[in-house]
């Protein structure tokens, strides 16, 4: 059970219960066969990993990683995920492309994610955008009226300024390489992606590249926030 909850092997979940790290019930665990249930508080080194709880990480996804839990040939997001983190069941809650930095959301809540990503329930995404040409009105008003992609008409999009090259965008749904497709229609190519924010939570400005941290239950509630 350790092994499963926390990434550690087998081996090292032993090794950690002989180094007495593990308490079952506020008793230092020293019997490796003892059989627990979901009812007995489990801590490894004081942080808790029994329970029917869910996990909600947040990343700052560098790029070279692709958003998948597994791949043959290259690096997923999940490999960022550190030993004290991991559980089974971990997936990424919504895709980046692999050149796209910024904020991504890992868990094993498949109902939270489908909240976070289902249109309907127009949780926003942000993005900070990098086009090779200057952004102009008439990509701001197409963005609001709804483009037309080969898989249908967008959802209205906001598009704010901020450079002659640069921009945010903010999308109510996620359709695969949708930004890029956007600009795409006004014949523009993105050099840089970045998502700032889910709902109403912004990835945090100490948060390095490449690195995970567990979000507060105060942080899962604001990334429901439709905003
Ligand atoms: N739109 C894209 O084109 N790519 C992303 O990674 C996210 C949104």
């Amino acid at each position: 059970m350790i092994a499963s909850r926390t990434g550690l092997s087998r081996k090292e979940a032993k090794a950690a219960i002989s180094a007495g790290k593990v308490t079952v019930g506020g008793e230092i665990l020293r019997n490796s066969e003892l059989k627990v249930d979901e009812n007995d508080e489990i801590f490894l080194e004081c942080k808790k990993i029994n329970g029917k709880s869910h996990i909600y990480i947040v990343l700052h996804k560098p790029k070279g990683y692709v958003s998948a839990t597994e791949d043959p040939q290259q690096k997923t997001v999940l490999e960022l995920v550190p030993p004290e983190l991991f559980r089974n069941g971990l997936f990424p809650a919504g895709r980046l492309d692999k050149d796209t930095t910024g904020l991504m959301i890992i868990t094993d809540d498949g109902d939270f994610a489908h909240r976070i990503l289902a249109p309907r329930k127009h949780v926003s995404k942000k993005y900070a955008v990098t086009i090779d040409l200057p952004v102009t009105s008439a990509m701001e008003k197409g963005f609001a009226e709804g483009i037309e992609l080969n898989d249908g008409v967008c959802k209205s999009a906001l598009l704010e300024k901020t450079g002659e090259n640069t921009c945010f965008v903010t999308l109510s749904e996620g359709r695969y390489h949708q930004i890029k497709r956007m600009f795409g229609c006004f014949g523009a190519k993105v050099t840089e992606l970045h998502r700032l924010a889910i709902g109403g939570f912004t990835l945090p400005g100490d948060l390095p590249e490449g690195k995970c941290r567990e979000l507060t239950d105060e942080e899962v509630a604001l990334i429901e926030k439709a905003r």
